[in-house]
């Protein structure tokens, strides 16, 4: 790695972010190109968010990404938003542009990309099922209804959650989306779904899924964002039922690419970035 006294400084913030595969996927690229820059890991605790954004304007990074648990608190701490979080309030990447940080969200682009690449699906009038109403739901559903998905059903643990993202998406987009707590899940018109995305956190640090395995059919194509060493429980049991499957790997490659673009507006090394982090599967 080339660090001299002209080093732009990129990297990540979050809490916990020992995990995080962004660090080798962006310096993968820029070893590659034989660029003075540097992405390194930040771990920041939640109550310290908006001292370290302060030090990302002092120090003078030229961009960082954002993962949890800062994507819709570091709103506030911007200078501005663009592009898809001005509807989702989430951001994942932030590019310092003369001393202003301005914040935008490749979650969802990523994770439509990584479906019709790498899953080689098109979403266009499929019927989608979205485990979770979180922070990733929210960040990923406005590229979702913009792919030409023909219904949306979120099903979420605590129901009221999905009742208000119902509601946004309602009054901001026009699009009806059906709502149902997790107990429903049995009672879904399984033959009718045609995609299935966890955007939940569990099978993240646990081996388990919200889904019951009898409730797969050989046809659905099942999407887990979630990505660790190993399958998950989900991605396991959905490639058992015959069904097409997914990992959250693909998503941060292509959410990492969109960030690239941004912060270099250039095309991104797609290969150079998937083999430097497809060796942890
Ligand atoms: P993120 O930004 O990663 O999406 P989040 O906004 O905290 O994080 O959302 C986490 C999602 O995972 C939520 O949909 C959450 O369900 P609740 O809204 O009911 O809390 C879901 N989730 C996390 N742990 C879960 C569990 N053990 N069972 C069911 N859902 C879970």
């Amino acid at each position: 790695m080339n660090i001299n006294g002209r080093t732009a400084i990129l990297g990540v913030i979050g809490d916990p972010v020992g995990h995080s595969l962004s660090p080798v996927m962006h310096n993968a690229v820029y070893q590659y190109l034989k660029w003075d820059c540097v992405y390194i890991p930040c771990r920041v605790n939640a109550a310290d968010l908006s001292t370290a954004v302060q030090g990302i304007r002092a120090l003078n990074f030229k961009g960082i990404n954002v993962t949890v648990p800062h994507k819709q608190m570091i709103v506030a701490e911007l200078d501005d938003v663009f592009g898809d979080s001005r509807y989702s309030g989430s951001v994942n990447t932030v590019i310092n542009k003369d001393g202003k940080l301005f914040g935008t969200s490749t979650d969802g682009i990523g994770l439509v990309n990584s479906i019709q690449t790498d899953g080689g699906f098109q979403l266009h009038g499929k019927k989608t099922l979205l485990l979770g109403a979180g922070g990733t739901t929210a960040a990923v559903v406005h590229r979702l209804i913009d792919s030409g998905i023909s219904k949306l059903i979120v099903v979420n643990r605590d129901l009221a959650k999905a009742v208000a993202l119902q509601q946004k998406i309602l009054q901001t987009r026009g699009f009806p989306i059906e709502v149902y707590s997790l107990p429903n899940l049995p009672e879904l018109d399984w033959a009718g779904i045609d995609l299935i995305i966890n955007t939940t956190s569990v099978g993240l640090n646990n081996d388990e899924s919200l889904l019951a395995k009898e409730l797969l059919q050989p046809h659905h194509f099942v999407y887990d964002v979630v990505y660790k060493k190993g399958e998950t429980r989900l991605i396991r049991e959905a490639t058992a039922a015959g069904c097409q499957v997914l990992s959250g790997l693909s998503m941060l490659l292509f959410q990492g690419a969109e960030s690239f673009k941004i912060w270099f507006e250039m095309e991104p090394l797609l290969d150079i970035m998937r083999q430097a982090i497809y060796i942890y599967r």
